[in-house]
Parts: C-alpha cells; structure tokens; sequence
C-alpha cells in the first residue's frame, strides 16, 4: 500500500515533478524510425511525459523534436509542412528548423529582429535500433547512448513494436516485473503461443504458482529472481531486470528470443508500451518475424494506420467469455500483451494504490518503487543517479535450473552478465 502522496511522486511525470525530473535525465524511445521514412516526409505528433511536441526529419536527414505550437499564434505545427530543413506553419509561414529556432518569418521584416529571438523548446535526438530517442533532461548532463543489448543486435536480429496504453506508465511496468501472473493470465500461451511453446519452463510455471521472490541490485537497476519448483534437487529460476528507468527483460523461453519492454509516459493517464524481440547470437527467422507482425507473443495488431490495439477499451477487448468459462482464456481476452493491458488498464488511468493489498509475490513491485523514489529524491538533491554510466545497460535476463542452495545471481552471473552474441541461459 501506498499513501495518495507517495502514489503521485510515483506516477507524476510532467516537467517539473520529481519523476519527471529523474526520466528525463535517460534517453526516451519515441518513435519508431519508420514514422519517420524519409527526409521531408510529414511531421508526427508526439506527446511525451505531459510535453506537447512535434518530430520531423528535415532535408539533410537531421531530426527535430520541437515545441508543436507556433510561437506566433499557437498552431499546431502538425499541420506545418516540412521543406527545405525547417517546418513552416501553414498560417503564417513562420518556418522553423530542427533545433527550434525561427529562420523565416515572412510577416514581418527581418530587420526588427523579431525572427532571430523567435526559438521553440527542442530536444536532442539520436537514432538507434530502427528507433529514434530523444533526451528532454538538462542539457549538461546527457547520458552515453542507450546500450541495452537490443539496441547493439543487427536488424535482423530484432523486431520492435510499440502500442499506445490506456494507463500510467507504472501500473504497466508493475506487471513487466511481475513473473506470478504468468501462470495465471497467461497459461494459455504454453500451449499456443508459437513464441512460447517448447520450453520445460512452461511446466515449471504450471505446477507452481507460489513462486518465492529475491531481488539483488545491480550497477543499472534491479535482478527480480522468482523461482519456482524445478527438477529434483533444483529450483527454475526466472530472472527479469528491471533497468532503469522503465526497461525490462523478460527471461527467455527454451530457444525462442528475448522479450523486453519499455514503459514510457505520454501523460500521467497514458503510456507507449515498447515491445521488443532479439535473439543475442542468431537472426530472427521468417516464421518468428510474421508471428510478432501477427499480434502473438508481447505484440498486437491494430486500429489500422495507429498504434492503437485492435483489441481495446472500446470493444471491451473483444472479450471471449465462451473461452474464459472453459478455462482456455484466463480474463477472455487473446494474446499475452493484450490480458496484461486490459487488466492494468481497467486499474483506471492510475491505480488507487492506497487500496491495494500486497503480498509476498509483489516483492519485486515494492523494491522497484522503492528504487524509482530513492533515484528520483538522489536527482532532486544533485546526488547521483542509478543507471546513467556507461555499461550499467549491460545486462540480460536468464532462465535458469539452479541447484537448491546456490544463489540466482551467483548461479545465473554468465547468462546475465554475457558478452554481446553469445547464446542466452534458457530452460
Ligand atoms: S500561427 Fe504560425 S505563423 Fe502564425
Ligand atoms: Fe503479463
């Protein structure tokens, strides 16, 4: 349980708050490269922890993430066309480049200096992965580039996706670090899911559903151990990092990829969940490929021309109680990304966590709080942040049978810790 102040610190991310202030301080996904094709193509709305933006990629290929309203009159620079390395606002013409500043202000002549004190908000951006990434934090202390190990695997190696969440950003990553629900909400997916079928784990996370927690830190976030009853003499451990700020990796299944999120705010009512696919030491087949582009494993299909699911609050997620009372379909609901997020989102925009009651299974929710709270009054008291160093990325999630008495991390160190495209530690 949380008290209503503690749940706000939490989950407040507009400029200004101290979590706003500490995921500002990382590099944000928020666009995949593809919503941006081509210099000069349309420009693309992007609202981003409670800022109101707009992303473009100018002739020269540079990427811009600006302020979206005119500083003349306050249009929408959505609806601006992209020409010649600036954004020009169809009202007026006042014409913009990436870096904010105004270089052309045909209503008035430039000799009253005008145009030259005319400059939008901007934000840096980079491009990694087939994703562009923007840093909104101050601008002496950005961090190295994004190194998950995701973003260092050859495109054939990796499939990203994201879809827009109906809820904060944390209700979301509480469940990505959340390993008991697995056996409950997503049993059916032993069975059917192509991008989880096959493994011994599968059975391990069947047969016991009171999976014992331990959490150790590490340089760039938590290792969230659960482990349940294995072979003779042998736990099955799954072990999920949390990275900070809101990364997981989700622990391996026999030999089919890695899975990962990212949870990043929009608003304080909405979230991009990032839904990511990589092998470390192979490429991707064509029959993963076409399952991920289907909506199986962490991924969706959609609203055409969004990324809003197919499955959403609109339609009661297309919910299936003929497969729920036969036991197939936990909530009703198809496919693993879709159960997680009609139940987190019917949690309301931001869970009332005064009310909740937690149990020795949220061990991993409470420390990552706990985490999230510690690095946030660290950033506001000037003190280090948790994450931010080179190498504090470096780290993968592992699948593990560990004999009764060796400690996970201990056990699993070669599997979490492995050099870029060796073969992962999976059951
Ligand atoms: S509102 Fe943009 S140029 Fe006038
Ligand atoms: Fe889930």
């Amino acid at each position: 349980m949380l008290s209503a102040e503690r749940n706000q610190y939490l989950c407040g991310t507009d400029a200004g708050t101290p979590m706003g202030g500490l995921l500002r301080r990382f590099w944000a996904p928020i666009l995949l490269s593809s919503e941006l094709p081509a210099p000069d193509c349309p420009p693309v709305r992007v609202p981003l922890m409670g800022e109101t933006l707009v992303a473009f990629r100018d002739t020269d290929g540079r990427l811009g993430l600006i302020d979206e309203f005119c500083a003349h009159r306050g249009v929408s620079l959505w609806f601006g066309r992209n020409e010649e390395c600036g954004i020009r606002c169809p009202y007026h013409g006042w014409k913009y480049d990436v870096t904010g500043q105004c270089v052309d202000l045909p209503s008035e002549d430039d000799s009253t200096g005008t145009r030259s004190r005319i400059k939008l908000k901007s934000y840096p951006c980079i491009e990694k992965a087939g994703v562009i990434w923007a840093y909104l934090g101050p601008p002496g202390q950005r961090p190295p580039e994004p190194a998950l190990e995701w973003t260092e695997v050859s495109p054939d190696q990796l499939f990203v996706s994201k879809r827009l969440q109906e809820c904060n950003y944390l209700q979301a990553l509480e469940g990505g670090i959340d390993s008991s629900h697995v056996s409950w909400l997503h049993g059916n997916a032993f069975k059917e899911d192509p991008l989880f079928t096959g493994s011994r784990g599968n059975q391990y996370n069947e047969e016991d559903r009171m999976p014992i927690f331990e959490i150790e830190p590490f340089d760039g976030g938590l290792l969230i151990g659960a482990r349940r009853n294995g072979a003779e003499g042998h736990y099955y451990w799954r072990i999920t990092p949390w990275i900070m700020p809101w990364y997981t990796i989700i622990p391996p299944r026999a030999g089919h990829p890695l899975g990962g999120h990212a949870w990043v705010p929009i608003d304080d009512h909405h979230c991009w969940a990032w839904s990511i696919n990589y092998h470390p030491n192979r490429d991707l087949t064509e029959a993963e490929r076409e399952a991920m582009q289907g909506g199986k494993g962490i991924h969706v299909t959609y609203v055409p021309g969004t990324f809003i699911p197919a499955a959403n609050a609109r339609n009661d997620y297309l919910i299936d109680r003929e497969a729920q009372a036969s036991g197939r379909l936990a909530n009703g609901v198809e496919g693993i990304a879709m159960q997680d997020a009609s139940l987190q989102e019917s949690m309301g925009p931001i869970q009332d966590r005064t009310k909740e009651n937690l149990c020795l299974t949220d061990a991993g929710i409470v420390a990552t709080r706990r985490e999230l709270m510690r690095a946030a009054q660290a950033n506001l008291d000037g003190k280090p942040v948790k994450g931010l160093a080179a190498g504090d990325q470096h780290v993968r999630s592992a699948a593990v049978e560990l004999p009764h008495d060796t400690n996970f991390v201990e056990g699993a160190r070669h599997g979490l810790f492995a050099e870029l495209g060796t073969e992962p530690l999976t059951v």
